[in-house]
C-alpha cells in the first residue's frame, strides 16, 4: 500500500495564532481514517490546513509523495482532493441542481451534467427534488448534498469535518454507511468525527487529537475496544 498522505511534524493555525503542534498522521490509499479528540483540540484546524485554508508553518505535508503545502486550493482539487467543511456547506438560496453544479463549474457542460447524474445516483433521495431550493432540506439532506457536490470533482482523497454533527441518530448511521460506500468505489477517507464510536465502526485506523497534538493512534478496532480510550472519548462509561 501507498501513502496517499504522509504528514510529519505539522505545525500551523491562523494567522500568528499556533493551534498545530507536530502533528504525525498518514493515510494509506483506501483506507478509511477517522481523527477524534475534544471540542477545540485543532481538528478543523488540521483538515484546513491540508486544504490550504488555514496556515502552514512547519512540517511536511505529502500527497501522493508530493509536497503540497504551497498548492492553490484549484490544484489540490484538480489532483483529486476535496473538502465538506463542518459549517455552511451548501447555498441555501440555490436548488439542489444548482449547488451541483457549483462543485465543477469549470468543467465542460457534458461533463458536469454527466457527473451530477452520477452523484445523484450516489444519494437518490436528492434526485426526487433537484429543483427545490437547498434551503428547504433537512439537516441530513443538506450535509448529502455538501458531500454529493464534493463527488462533482471526482476525488480520490476525501476530507470531511463532522458530516453527522446535529443529526438524528438515523441520518448519523445512513451518512457514515454512505461514506463507506464511497470508501467502496476507491475514494480515500479521511473524516473528523464527534460521533467516535459510529465512524470509528467503519474505520481502518482512528487519531485521538488533544491540544493540537496526536495522543494517540491505532487500528479502530483496538481504539474502540481500550478501556480507558472508551471512558474518555466514546462516552462508554462502565455503569
Ligand atoms: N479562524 C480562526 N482564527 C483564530 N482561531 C481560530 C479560528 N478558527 C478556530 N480557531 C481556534 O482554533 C482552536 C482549534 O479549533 P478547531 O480546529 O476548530 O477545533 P476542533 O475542530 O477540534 O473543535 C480553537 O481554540 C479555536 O477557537
Ligand atoms: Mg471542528
Amino acid at each position: 500500500m501507498s501513502r496517499i498522505l504522509d504528514v510529519k511534524g505539522l505545525e500551523g493555525g491562523y494567522g500568528t495564532v499556533q493551534i498545530l503542534h507536530g502533528i504525525d498522521l498518514y493515510v494509506e490509499e483506501g483506507e478509511f481514517v477517522t481523527i477524534i479528540g475534544p471540542n477545540g483540540c485543532g481538528k478543523s484546524t488540521f483538515i484546513k490546513v491540508i486544504f490550504g485554508i488555514a496556515t502552514h508553518y512547519n512540517g511536511s505535508v505529502l500527497y501522493n509523495n508530493e509536497t503540497i503545502s504551497n498548492w492553490r486550493t484549484d490544484q489540490l482539487v484538480n489532483n483529486g482532493i476535496a473538502y465538506v467543511p463542518q459549517v455552511d456547506n451548501v447555498f441555501p438560496s440555490l436548488s439542489i441542481f444548482e449547488n451541483l453544479q457549483m462543485g465543477g463549474n469549470s468543467l465542460p457542460t457534458k461533463v458536469l451534467n454527466d457527473r451530477i447524474e452520477e452523484a445523484l445516483d450516489m444519494f437518490p433521495d436528492l434526485r426526487t427534488r433537484v429543483h427545490d431550493l437547498a434551503a428547504s432540506l433537512s439537516g441530513g439532506e443538506r450535509q448529502m448534498l455538501a458531500i454529493s457536490r464534493a463527488l462533482i470533482s471526482k476525488p480520490k482523497f476525501l476530507l470531511l469535518d463532522e458530516p453527522t454533527a446535529a443529526l438524528s441518530p438515523l441520518y448519523q448511521s445512513q451518512i457514515i454507511d454512505k461514506i463507506d460506500e464511497l470508501r467502496d468505489t476507491g475514494i480515500t477517507i479521511l473524516i473528523v468525527e464527534q460521533n467516535a464510536r459510529l465512524s470509528l465502526s467503519k474505520s481502518d485506523r482512528g487519531y485521538i487529537f488533544a491540544n493540537g497534538k496526536v495522543v494517540h493512534t491505532g487500528d479502530a478496532k483496538d481504539i474502540l475496544n481500550d478501556p480507558e480510550i472508551g471512558e474518555y472519548f466514546l462516552g462508554n462509561k462502565s455503569d
